[in-house]
């Protein structure tokens, strides 16, 4: 326990130093690398709400501006493809890309279009999409569908604001049922560690997740900025509480990896919290298959080498950027080497997997040598299965640690997304305080209806 508060400390303080980002004046990404593959990362930033616990680039829907916003995205992946890019990938991440669906169809058969090499895509999406009619035009060119449902508990889905306009957890299983055969892989987002959850919350919900007959499912640890930490223990009437994150977790693991006679999923897990019914389907964190992407879209990180690009963050500043016949990147971190191969020490045990003959070739000695000190800590908590030349794999102990290693770097991220938002022009900052109210508004609400922890 004492070392999981350590690490998370640890690590905690370096990632929001290390992803604060800098001004700068490249307006575009590099060129890519000879021998490199790479993703492609296109972020759509609109909502129907907002949520009180998320922290990725979003603003509430707007038609006439989201159907600007498409059309600059598609410049700015013209520009991407005149770098040279050659992605095997796609994925189209959000806020919630369906909201504009005709537009979406446009930018993913353009995406086919300008990068004949994506063999694959993958899309998010939310509840109210999930109609057999309207992805009728996304079947055949997605191949992976990801739907964001974080709960089947109607009083939580309240609290969080997603109740009344995303369905009740009964609407939700009735969506995933009629649409989920449409799609090769169908992922649900769940996310554990709410205040007030507990084990047999979360055992229930599995158990409602196995009559959906979706074949994915990504089982994301809460990880709140500081921001939004505030915002949810007023929604929550509770702390956001890391001490109950490891007793949950492994609670999931168990349930979804127990066969079905056992009473469990019978998944298989393909990283750290992500569960397949087929182990070979694509997974969830696009990070894990590629150390290296390229983003488009207003808030979007690169990932390239040791570095990360990171786009305007301000809808009108993004449009304006393009329009202008720019790329939008506007900020940059320089990881470092050593960070740079922290980072890939944990993305590749993310995986489940660090593949070390790979890595004696890239950096010229095993891992053992190369990042002792990290490998030591893991090796001294128990975290390995399998620790020699040609790999390293995971103990259950491990699995964790490396959850609260890569729980610490997203809050990183997400506390660097929110102080870009504290530099947003005014007119943009006010949406997000107008939706703060409304999600206080609709816990309050949530209180009066059925008071509180009455699960
Ligand atoms: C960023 S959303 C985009 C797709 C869609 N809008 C949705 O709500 O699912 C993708 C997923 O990220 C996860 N997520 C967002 N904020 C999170 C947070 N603070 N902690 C853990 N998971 C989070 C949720 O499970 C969510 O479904
Ligand atoms: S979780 Fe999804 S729907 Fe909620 S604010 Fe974030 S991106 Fe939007």
């Amino acid at each position: 326990m004492l070392s999981e508060r350590l690490l998370s400390k640890t690590i905690g303080l370096g990632a929001t130093r290390l992803m604060r980002s800098k001004l700068t004046a490249d307006t575009s990404v590099p060129a890519p690398k000879p021998g490199h593959e790479y993703l492609l990362y296109v972020h759509v930033p609109f909502c129907d709400v907002l949520c009180p616990y998320c922290s990725f680039t979003r603003f509430p829907f707007q038609e006439e501006t989201a159907r600007r916003y498409f059309k600059a995205l598609r410049r700015e992946l013209e520009m991407i493809r005149d770098l040279g890019y050659k992605p095997t990938s796609a994925y189209i991440g959000g806020g919630t890309p369906t909201i504009l669906m005709d537009e979406l169809v446009r930018t993913v058969d353009y995406v086919r279009e300008l990068f004949p090499t994506v063999e694959e895509i993958s899309s998010e999406t939310n509840p109210p999409h999930l109609d057999r009619e309207l992805l009728a035009g996304l079947a055949g060119k997605v191949q992976r569908l990801s739907v964001g449902v974080q709960s089947f508990d109607n009083a939580l889905l309240k609290r969080m604001d997603r109740f009344n306009k995303y369905g009740s957890a009964e609407e939700i299983v009735e969506r995933i049922q009629n649409v989920h055969d449409m799609f090769e892989t169908f992922n649900v987002d769940m996310i554990f560690n709410f205040p007030g959850q507990t084990v047999g919350m979360i055992e229930r919900d599995i158990d409602i997740f196995k009559t959906t007959g979706a074949n994915q499912l990504t089982y994301y640890p809460l990880m709140a900025s500081p921001g939004s930490e505030k915002l949810m223990q007023t929604c929550f009437h509770g702390q956001v509480d890391y001490r109950l994150e490891k007793e949950l977790y492994h609670a999931i693991f168990d349930k979804m990896t127990a066969s079905a006679a056992q009473g469990g999923a019978g998944f298989y897990a393909t990283d750290i919290y992500t569960f397949a019914a087929d182990p070979g389907a694509m997974i969830d964190e696009y990070v894990v298959d590629y150390g290296e992407y390229v983003a488009a879209g207003c808030g979007g990180y690169s990932f390239l080498g040791d570095e990360i690009y990171t786009n305007d963050s301000s809808l009108a500043g993004y449009i304006r950027r393009v329009e202008e016949g720019t790329m939008s990147v506007a900020s940059k971190i320089d990881m470092g080497r050593a960070n740079g191969k922290r980072y890939r020490m944990g993305r590749e045990l993310f995986g489940l997997r660090l593949d070390n003959r790979a890595w004696a070739r890239d950096f010229g000695r095993p891992v053992q040598r190369d990042l002792p000190v990290e490998y030591g800590y893991l090796k001294a908590n128990g975290a390995f299965a399998t620790d020699n030349a040609d790999e390293l794999t995971l103990t259950r102990a491990g699995r964790y640690l490396v959850l609260v290693m890569m729980r610490q770097i997203f809050i990183g991220m997400n506390t660097e997304r929110d102080r870009q938002r504290t530099l947003l022009p005014p007119e943009e900052r006010k949406m997000f305080t107008d939706s703060a109210e409304r999600q206080v508004a609709a816990a309050r609400a949530a209180d009066a209806s059925e008071g509180y922890y009455t699960y």
